[in-house]
């Protein structure tokens, strides 16, 4: 382990494993699965949903209807992840995270919410009990610190945190803190101390005005 917590990168392999679903499990037979998914205790995935192959989904996690989930994922237990919700590929969901679809809920009436969605680009990581607002995208590669409160957009490759979450730093590919390298016209280019690989922060995700470009 190195001494800032997140240890070696060790790839998470995918096998060519049979799709397991847990008995306790409640997947409707309307739901797509991938090959090679997995669905463990307790967990529900509504009607419509699809989940890609080698996800791994895990205890009392819920995926509304027509949820969508990317391939290679994994998505922790107790994750709340509702209609309206669009996971690309390779995208780590941590325990209890909640995407919340009522602003301004109430016991006794149910607001039209089909319009509602939220995209979550390919190799995002959502840490443990983020809440995300309604029509709140995550750019690819962003990293989301454990309790974050995510109020607006966030841009690909960004450090967020807090209450309400904001850009701390850049996270290269693997999740190392990036340093400023080379002020460019419609940039900065960061670069990642361990592998020396660069990656252009654009312009338009450093000043919030990043929208998602998935699904394509
Ligand atoms: C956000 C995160 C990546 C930051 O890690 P880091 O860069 O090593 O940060 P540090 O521990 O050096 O902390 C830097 C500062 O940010 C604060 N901080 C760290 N994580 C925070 C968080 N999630 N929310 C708010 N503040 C946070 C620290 O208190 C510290 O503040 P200080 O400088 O005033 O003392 C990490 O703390 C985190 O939350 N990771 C997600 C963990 C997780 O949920 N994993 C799911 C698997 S179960
Ligand atoms: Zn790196």
């Amino acid at each position: 382990m190195s001494g800032d917590g997140r240890g070696s990168v060790r790839p998470f392999a995918v096998s060519a494993r049979e799709t397991y679903l847990h008995p306790t499990s409640d997947v409707s037979p309307r739901a797509t699965l991938g090959p090679g998914t997995q669905v463990w205790n307790w967990s529900q995935i509504r009607e419509g949903a699809v989940v890609g192959a080698g996800t791994v989904v895990g205890q009392q996690t819920y995926i509304g209807v027509n949820a969508r989930v990317g391939e290679r994922c994994r998505i922790m237990s107790k994750a709340i992840i509702d209609t309206g919700v669009e996971i690309g590929n390779d995208v780590f969901v941590g325990p209890s995270v909640i995407f919340t679809n009522d602003n301004a809920p109430r016991a006794w009436s149910t607001r039209d919410l089909s319009r509602i969605r939220w995209v979550v680009e390919d190799a995002v990581s959502i840490g443990a009990n983020v809440v995300v607002l309604p029509d709140v995208s995550i750019g690819h590669h962003a990293l989301v610190g454990a309790m974050s409160f995510v109020t607006r957009n966030v841009p690909p490759h960004a450090l967020v945190m807090g209450n309400a979450a904001r850009v701390v730093g850049w996270v290269c590919k693997e999740a190392h803190p990036m340093t400023l390298d080379a002020e460019l016209a419609d940039g900065d280019l960061y670069v990642c101390p361990e592998t020396g690989e660069q990656t252009k922060i654009l312009k338009e995700w450093a000043t919030g005005r990043w929208l998602p470009a998935w699904p394509r």
